[in-house]
Order: C-alpha cells, then sequence, then structure tokens
C-alpha cells in the first residue's frame, strides 16, 4: 500500500511461534497469552536494545479474544487474561516507545477457533483504532475460497476509514494459493506485507522449506516488493531450540537479503547471549533496512551451496550470502563478484526499478567487503578477482560489498 507507511521491513516481537495458543494461564503462568506476557516483553525490548536497534513492534497473535463478542457486537479480550482490556496494554507499550499490534482473521472464526471479523469489518477496524492499535496481522482461515479478493480489500477499505495509520499483514496470498495464482501486484494495493508461505516451526527443516521457496521465487513475487509493500517469510525463530547458532546465521542472512519483516517469536526472558547479539547486529539490520527495498534473491547454487544476493545502496553494492545445506564439514566455494552482482541482476532479473538504477549507477571497478557476523574487513576484490570462503554446514557466510566507482 503507497500510503507512506511500511516504507522499510517492520521489525518486532510477535507470539505465535514461541508461545501459540497457551491459555491456561494457572498451569502456564509465565507463558500463556495474556496482558502480563506482552508487558514483559515489552519491557525486554525496550531494556535490552531491541527497541533501539529497530525492533519497535510488540504483536499478539491469535487467543487473545474471548469466546465470544461483547452485547453491542464489539470484540473483546479474554476477561482474565487481559483483565484491563486493550487500551491500558497499548497505552503501556506506546509509552516503552514501541508499537502495538494484533492478530485477527478475515473469515468467520479465527485459526484457533476465536471470533473473526467476517461481517464486523467496519465495526472491528474502529475497534482496533479506538484501542491505538498500530498494526493488524490478518490471518486466513475459515472463509470462502473466492471471497479473499473482496475481503482483504474491504479491510484495508474499513481500516483506511477510521483516520488511523495501521499496517495491514495479510495472509492473502497463502490462502488464495491453494485455489487460484495470487495476484501479488493486485496484493500490494491493499496490504502491506504479505505471508504467502507455510507457517514457520522451529527446525531447520522448515527453515530450509521457506528458504526453498522463496528461491524458487514462483509466479516472481520478488519482483512485486518494495517501500510499501514486503513479502512475509513468516517470523524469526532465532533464540529458540530447534537452531544451531550457525543455522541461526542461515535465518538471519536469508530474511535480511528478503527485505523480510523481522518478526522475533522468542522467549525474550531466556534468550542465549549469541542469539541476542545475531538479532542486534547492526550491518545484518542495515542490509535489511536498506532504503531501495529491494527483495533480494536466489541468483546461483553451486552443489548444495545457494548464492544470495540484494543490491543495496550505495547504487551497485550488494549484500550477499552463501548459505550451504551440506551436512558433514566446511563447503569451500570459489567464485568472482560479478557472477552474483551486476551478471544476475542486470541480466536475469525482472525487477524494473533495480535494473534502471543499476544500468545509470557509474562503473564500479571494485568492492570493499566486510563480513558482517564477525565484522572481518576481507579487503579489495575487482569484479572479477577469484573470492574464496569456507562455509560451514548447515551454515551461511554474509557480507557486504560496497562499490567503488571508477575515478571520473
Ligand atoms: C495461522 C497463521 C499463523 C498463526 C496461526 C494462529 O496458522 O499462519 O501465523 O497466526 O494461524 O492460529
Ligand atoms: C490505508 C490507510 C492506512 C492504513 C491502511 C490499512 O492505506 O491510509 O493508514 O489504515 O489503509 O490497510
Amino acid at each position: 500500500i503507497q500510503d507512506g507507511q511500511v516504507r522499510t521491513p517492520p521489525m518486532g516481537w510477535l507470539s505465535w511461534e514461541r508461545f501459540r495458543c497457551t491459555t491456561d494461564c494457572s498451569a502456564y503462568p509465565d507463558d500463556c497469552i495474556s496482558d502480563k506476557l506482552l508487558r514483559q516483553m515489552a519491557d525486554h525490548l525496550a531494556a535490552d536494545g531491541f527497541v533501539k536497534a529497530g525492533y519497535n513492534h510488540v504483536i499478539v497473535d491469535d487467543c487473545w479474544l474471548a469466546k465470544t463478542r461483547d452485547v453491542k457486537g464489539r470484540l473483546q479480550p479474554d476477561a482474565a487474561r487481559f483483565p484491563q482490556g486493550m487500551k491500558p496494554l497499548a497505552d503501556y507499550i506506546h509509552s516503552k516507545g514501541l508499537k502495538f499490534g494484533l492478530y485477527e482473521d478475515v473469515g468467520a472464526k479465527t485459526c484457533a477457533g476465536y471470533p473473526g471479523s467476517e461481517h464486523y469489518f467496519q465495526l472491528d477496524a474502529q475497534t482496533f483504532a479506538d484501542w491505538t492499535v498500530d498494526y493488524l496481522k490478518f490471518d486466513g482461515c475459515n472463509y470462502h475460497p473466492s471471497q479473499y479478493q473482496f475481503g482483504y480489500p474491504n479491510m484495508n477499505f474499513f481500516l483506511n476509514m477510521t483516520g488511523r495509520q495501521i499496517v495491514l499483514s495479510c495472509e492473502y496470498a497463502l490462502y488464495e494459493k491453494s485455489f487460484q495464482k495470487p495476484n501479488y501486484t493486485a496484493q500490494a494495493q491493499v496490504c502491506h506485507l504479505s505471508r504467502n508461505f507455510d507457517d514457520i516451526d522451529d527446525s531447520w527443516d522448515s527453515l530450509l522449506s521457506i528458504i526453498k521457496f522463496y528461491g524458487e521465487n514462483n509466479g516472481d513475487f520478488a519482483a512485486v516488493a518494495g517501500p510499501g509493500y514486503f513479502n512475509d517469510p513468516d517470523m524469526l525463530i532465532i533464540g529458540n531450540f530447534g537452531l544451531s547458532p550457525d543455522q541461526e546465521r542461515v535465518q538471519m542472512a536469508v530474511w535480511c537479503i528478503l527485505a523480510a519483516p523481522l518478526m522475533i517469536s522468542n522467549d525474550l526472558r531466556k534468550i542465549r547471549k549469541s542469539s541476542k547479539d545475531l538479532l542486534l547486529n547492526k550491518m545484518a539490520i542495515a542490509v535489511n533496512q536498506d532504503e531501495l527495498g529491494v527483495q533480494g534473491r536466489r541468483v546461483n547454487m553451486i552443489g548444495n551451496v545457494e548464492i544470495w544476493s540484494k543490491p543495496i545502496l550505495p547504487a551497485g553494492s550488494y549484500a550477499f550470502a552463501f548459505v550451504n545445506r551440506n551436512t558433514g564439514v566446511p563447503t569451500k566455494i570459489t567464485l568472482s563478484l560479478t557472477q552474483y552482482t551486476e551478471q544476475f541482476w542486470l541480466k536475469e532479473n525482472t525487477n524494473q526499478k533495480v535494473k534502471e538504477l543499476l544500468s545509470n549507477a557509474p562503473a564500479v571497478v571494485a568492492y570493499n567487503v566486510t563480513e558482517i557476523f564477525e565484522n572481518i574487513y576481507e579487503g579489495v576484490f575487482k569484479p572479477r578477482q577469484s573470492f574464496t570462503k569456507f562455509v560451514n554446514p548447515t551454515g551461511a557466510y554474509f557480507a557486504i560489498a560496497t562499490a567503488i566507482y571508477q575515478p571520473k
């Protein structure tokens, strides 16, 4: 949506992958979806450097709602778990320098079976605005397959009518995909974000399946992304249980290259230091937040090693990653920078804005290369010079190649 919002991918914390639909607060007092949990996460985001790094949303996913609407038909949170209601919670989150997001569904019920927004779009949009909600994750369970193309634009319309700036995150493409080819161009007019693939789970297999889907880029959804609209490969699982430190680096590298929303779903009260440092890596975040807003692409595969790259500013510069899907021992990769810089982005990619930018950029004679995870300066490399790296098994090498121009 070109309304000035979401010029770069949004960042923050989202409850679903780590806390799911935990509603039993007597059995799980610290982990149930509640006012307390959200306030604690807001506290950690603010106190532990996350807000400063850009992670400025707290978003509650499914299972915050009461089983029924109130007597006036309005949505209401579960009274035991949100005793003060949503507005005081929003005020608290805002007081920490954060924005407040919540989850609803376009259909009759949410995926977990709570009241959905079908037949109530206008009332619900107004309720969210009254609560000072800043971000709506709008799911697509329990709806009529042919109606998504009306439901999502309608919710966009009613959010707009409230006059409050609210980010609209859709799962439009994910549900539409099951019965027809999603029209990404149309979705980009009515959504700021588009979840277009399966839910992430806390495992390497799940992560790989998403990376594969984005690498294949069927339907060329990558070309549609840019300031105002980004594709969403789902939450960051860094800091949980299923990934090794190397595998966590894979997710961070690929999500930053994809210009994906960086939505952490972990328990910030218990996160390992290495995971925290990775999430707070300034250079990685700068790649993700680069103002061009280009969704990077898998530009090549060398055996089981994927080569990814993303054009960033200044024009002619790139972030790139080698993602090693091999297990066993480190894999040696040798190639020239030009293979995943101009060669791909000028010839094979379909994003016209990027092509124009690169063809108008001054001639690049070399790159300054800096590795991102350890912040190691690798030196100056000519475009055709060979570049060799050992990449850890199920790990990634991630770097920035900054253009050095021909002197005028
Ligand atoms: C769907 C979504 C998830 C999550 C759950 C909640 O599966 O894709 O991200 O919101 O619903 O029930
Ligand atoms: C319009 C408004 C935004 C926001 C979105 C939601 O574009 O201008 O503030 O509410 O709708 O889809």
